[in-house]
């Protein structure tokens, strides 16, 4: 017998931090000028859902063009009506899915800053990993997570000069989980727990929706199937 299950959007990191001491941020800046990097970060990141914490969306001071915004706080007013402020990382968790799965997206971006890379790094999947080479920069924000092979393979690197766009050398690296989280849910359940929370959709757009949810549909053997949490994650950092 089997049951009807989706497949939830898949989490990816994208980060750049010093080598050797892992910083990535001074003051709630940037402490470098990498405009290679910024227009890696711009591509990997066009139409996506991207996650990040209050402190690097006062840093980046907007809202990053053609993506959704989803900035976590724990005071939600001041914010601009343009990102959508969440409270929680459930709350962060559904309008990201909810975001991906309307528009077609298997995976979305968890962009910092510290505090919130701790926050999601058990759930992620794939790693977009900037080390640059800048011995002499200090800062007040890390990334410290060292990927093991064992557990992370190297999809690419890439290395880029220091340049005049580029004011350090740095090697970008793409790592992927071997034993990837997969996020599998219900699909009636999923429905039924999301539908009060998209009561702005209109008949039609809700019926696109579900037939969204539906493309997602994987089948899975009753004995199979994970429990109902809502990670079926058979591996966490
Ligand atoms: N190099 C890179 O790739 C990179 C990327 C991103 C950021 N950065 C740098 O990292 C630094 C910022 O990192 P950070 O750790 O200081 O700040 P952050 O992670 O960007 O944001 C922290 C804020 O997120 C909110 N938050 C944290 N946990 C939460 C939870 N469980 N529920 C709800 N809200 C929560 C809080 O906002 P409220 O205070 O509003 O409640 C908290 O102050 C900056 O220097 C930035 O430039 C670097």
């Amino acid at each position: 017998m089997s049951v009807r299950k989706i497949a939830l959007p898949s989490i990816s990191f994208i980060v750049a931090r010093s080598y050797p001491d892992y910083v990535i941020g001074c003051e709630n800046q940037l402490p470098w000028h990498l405009k290679s990097d910024l227009k890696n970060f711009k591509e990997l990141t066009q139409k996506k859902a991207v996650i990040m914490g209050r402190k690097t969306f006062d840093s980046i001071g907007r809202p990053l063009p053609n993506r959704k915004n989803i900035v976590l706080t724990r005071n939600t007013e001041g914010l601009p009506n343009t990102v959508e402020a969440v409270t929680n990382v459930e709350a962060a968790f559904f309008a990201a899915d909810f975001f991906s799965i309307l528009n077609d997206q298997k995976e979305f971006f968890v962009i910092g800053g510290d505090q919130i890379y701790k926050l999601f790094r058990k759930f992620c999947n794939r790693v977009y990993l900037t080390e640059v080479f800048a011995p002499d920069v200090v800062g007040d924000a890390y990334f410290d997570f060292e990927y093991d092979g064992r557990q992370w393979r190297t999809i690419s690197e890439t290395e880029y000069s220091k340049s005049e766009d580029d004011d350090y050398p740095f090697r970008i690296t793409e790592l992927e989980r071997r034993m990837q989280n997969v996020r599998i849910l219900d699909i009636d359940q999923f429905y039924t727990d999301i539908s009060p929370k998209v009561d702005f959709l209109s008949e039609m757009q809700k019926e696109q929706f579900k037939k969204k949810l539906k493309s997602r549909e994987v089948v899975q053997a009753e004995d199979d199937a994970p429990q109902t949490e809502m990670f079926a994650s058979r591996e966490c950092a």
